[in-house]
């Protein structure tokens, strides 16, 4: 190939990926491939973090495990800054175009085929980013946590949710992401064209018992922290 050719070829790849991403499925399918990124990061993490439960030493070391190779570290969080970062572009922009299309709404409006979760998806979103701002804040910086160790994620965490407050608003947080998560992983798989009633039952029991693992694990720490199980 010559590099005339190879250069056309390239733009015409780009063209491909522009008007994908200007379509409304190829939102659609972006929105599911991040989701998909932001599932596989909230399962490691609430895993990562039962370790609390193995106490200090343990979940401090993995802590510095984690911080030891900060090429890895930040190769991580730079997917997962774009991944976010796309998923809420393409979010607002499909809302956009729908909103376009019907601009006087329904007169009476009645949810068709939707349930609470799908409906809710609008504002569990940004609630949930407004809860990663505060939880970076609390126990990544310590911007707000009144008793922060640095380097000791252990102490952190457990004098953190002594703050009863504190942990309502983790455990609210972790009740919308349940609704977020349930309703994201069931319709990522219709967004990626998996829609036939053979499967729907399936997706959707998977969907459920995905999400009531992770809400589980991580709503546990708090609750253990408020019960006096882990001090
Ligand atoms: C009870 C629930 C949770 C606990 C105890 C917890 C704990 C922690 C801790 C201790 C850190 C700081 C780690 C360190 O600096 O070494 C952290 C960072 C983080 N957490 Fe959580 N977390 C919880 C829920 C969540 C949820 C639900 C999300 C996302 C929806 C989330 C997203 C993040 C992110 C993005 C970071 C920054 C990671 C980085 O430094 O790159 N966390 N979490």
């Amino acid at each position: 190939m010559s590099v005339d050719e190879f250069s056309m070829s390239a733009e015409k790849r780009s063209h491909w990926l522009l008007s994908f991403w200007r379509s409304t499925v190829g939102k659609k399918v972006v929105m599911a491939l991040t989701g998909a990124i932001g599932v596989g990061y909230v399962v490691a993490h609430m895993l990562g973090n039962l370790q609390v439960f193995e106490g200090a030493e343990k979940i401090n070391a993995y802590a510095a495990l984690l911080k030891s190779n900060l090429g890895l570290l930040w190769t991580a969080r730079s997917i997962l800054i774009a991944a976010v970062g796309l998923h809420i572009v393409a979010a607002y922009q499909l809302a956009r175009t729908s909103q376009k299309s019907r601009p006087v709404g329904y007169k009476r409006w009645r949810s068709v085929g939707s349930d609470f979760a799908s409906r809710t998806m609008r504002w569990t979103g940004p609630l949930l980013g407004l809860f990663i701002v505060y939880h970076l804040l609390h126990l990544t910086t310590g911007a707000v946590h009144p008793d922060f160790v640095e380097a000791d994620v252990y102490q952190n965490v457990i004098s953190g949710f002594r703050v009863w407050y504190v942990s309502v608003i983790y455990i609210v947080a972790m009740l919308m992401l349940a609704l977020h998560l349930y309703h994201g992983a069931w319709s990522m798989f219709e967004s990626l064209g998996v829609n036939h009633p053979k499967y729907n039952r399936l997706i959707r029991a998977l969907a459920t018992i995905l999400t009531a693992i992770v809400v589980a694990g991580f709503i546990a720490i708090p609750a253990a922290v408020l019960l006096g199980f882990i001090s």
